[in-house]
């Protein structure tokens, strides 16, 4: 029985019967103010910064203003069904958390990676563990409950470590492979570099090469003994620029299915195709890692074209429950929430998490339900106008 979502707006109102009002913001402006209020300024800047003069970060949240989504009358929408097929899994919705390193650093308690995957378990809603955690991906991995993870791949340099790292993936019950392509270098983030802050340099979220019998064997002293020598190891080898002679390689180091994070371009997802991937994943990275000023979302009509049968998972700007409905209707198979369950987790921890995804889940089911879509399949691209 597919789950009814909007449902969380009636235990609110009911619990006011009782005089208890929401203990966390229920708008993305509170949730935004909130965390930069709770967390460190250090912490605080990265996560909300973005590359350059954050143009195309602004520019990915008003792209989605410029659909709206035609209300359908009589329809009878009285149960909604989000449930959504993914590489073999039927998911309660089709949100999922895009992978955020640092989100360890986000928690009150430093590990914000297990209250993420401990979200995941009481959600439904899948994540995507970055490479760049405070605990290591087995013991994220141990959090996931039912609801199945992925695992999100910084390739590195050494292929050996990357095959370690797919590997250790895999037999700790990861259900496929998000490589990212956008982030080999990082982008000219304009507020880390104003404090000079860089968290991974400083020696954080670096447990899974920490552990890491590859990369612990390249190294003269445990990371342990020297740090130091460690990060420095870790900075030389983080970033790979792969080129698509790279894909049959990385393809050949599992059978989970992989998906490419970053592809915005029509040309990019039929060479992925072609490599033989399972999905794409249209991203700009939150307008963190170039300037360049287009929004993800008016990139996803012509990767949703070009994916064929090929699911297409998105992210990039999503702030509320009508994004992503809107970015559903223009062909997303699954919709990515990034900034939102980070500053969920700054305010509430676990629970913030939850009461975010709860919320995104709630403000979408309900607009589907006043709008007459009561299910994904009537979510088309014939639901929107362009404004
Ligand atoms: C603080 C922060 C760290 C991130 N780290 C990663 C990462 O480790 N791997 C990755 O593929 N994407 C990473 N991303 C990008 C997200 O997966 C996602 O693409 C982005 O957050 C979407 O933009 P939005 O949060 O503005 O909606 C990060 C994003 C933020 C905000």
């Amino acid at each position: 029985m597919a789950q009814q979502f909007g449902d969380y707006q009636n235990e609110i109102y009911f619990d006011g019967l009782r005089g208890v009002l929401p203990a966390l913001p229920m708008t993305y402006a509170g949730l935004e103010a909130g965390a930069q209020a709770a967390l460190p300024p250090s912490i605080w800047s990265y996560v909300a910064g973005g590359a350059g003069d954050e143009h195309t970060q602004r520019a990915n949240v008003r792209a989605f203003e410029r659909w709206g989504l035609y209300p359908r009358m009589m329809v009878g929408a009285a149960r909604r069904d989000l449930t959504v097929d993914l590489f073999g899994h039927t998911l309660p919705s089709p949100l999922f958390l895009a992978p955020v390193g640092v989100i360890g650093l986000c928690a009150q308690d430093g590990h914000g990676d297990l209250a993420a995957a401990r979200a995941a378990a009481r959600t439904g809603v899948p994540m995507v563990a970055s490479t760049l955690t405070v605990d290591p991906l087995e013991q994220v991995a141990a959090e996931f409950g039912d609801t199945p993870g992925f695992f999100q791949l910084y390739t590195p340099t050494d292929r050996d470590l990357a095959a370690s790292l797919v590997h250790r993936a895999e037999a700790a019950g990861f259900q496929g492979i998000v490589v990212t392509l956008d982030t080999w270098i990082t982008g000219w983030r304009p507020r880390d570099l104003a404090t000079s802050n860089f968290p991974q340099l400083r020696g954080h979220c670096l447990a899974n090469y920490f552990t890491d019998p590859v990369f612990r064997a390249r190294l003269a002293k445990a990371p342990e003994e020297d740090p130091g020598a460690a990060i420095l190891e870790w900075a030389g080898l983080f970033g790979n620029p792969l080129t698509w002679d790279d894909l049959p390689w990385l393809r050949s180091l599992t059978d989970l299915p992989i998906i490419l994070k970053g592809v915005c371009h029509p040309e990019d997802v039929r060479r992925a195709r072609d490599g033989g991937v399972d999905g794409l994943y249209c991203s700009n990275h939150g307008g963190r890692q170039a300037n360049g000023g287009l929004p993800a979302l008016d990139a996803l009509l012509a990767v949703v074209e070009a994916a064929g049968s090929l699911p297409v998972l998105f992210d990039s700007g999503v702030r509320s429950g009508a994004d992503v409905v809107k970015a559903l209707a223009l062909g997303a198979t699954a919709v990515g929430v990034g900034r939102p369950y980070a500053y969920g987790l700054a305010l509430g921890g676990e629970d913030g998490i939850v009461h975010v995804l709860r919320s995104l889940l709630a403000e979408a089911d309900l607009l589907m339900a006043v709008d007459g879509y009561p299910t994904l399949a009537d979510l088309t691209r014939e639901a929107l106008v362009r404004l």
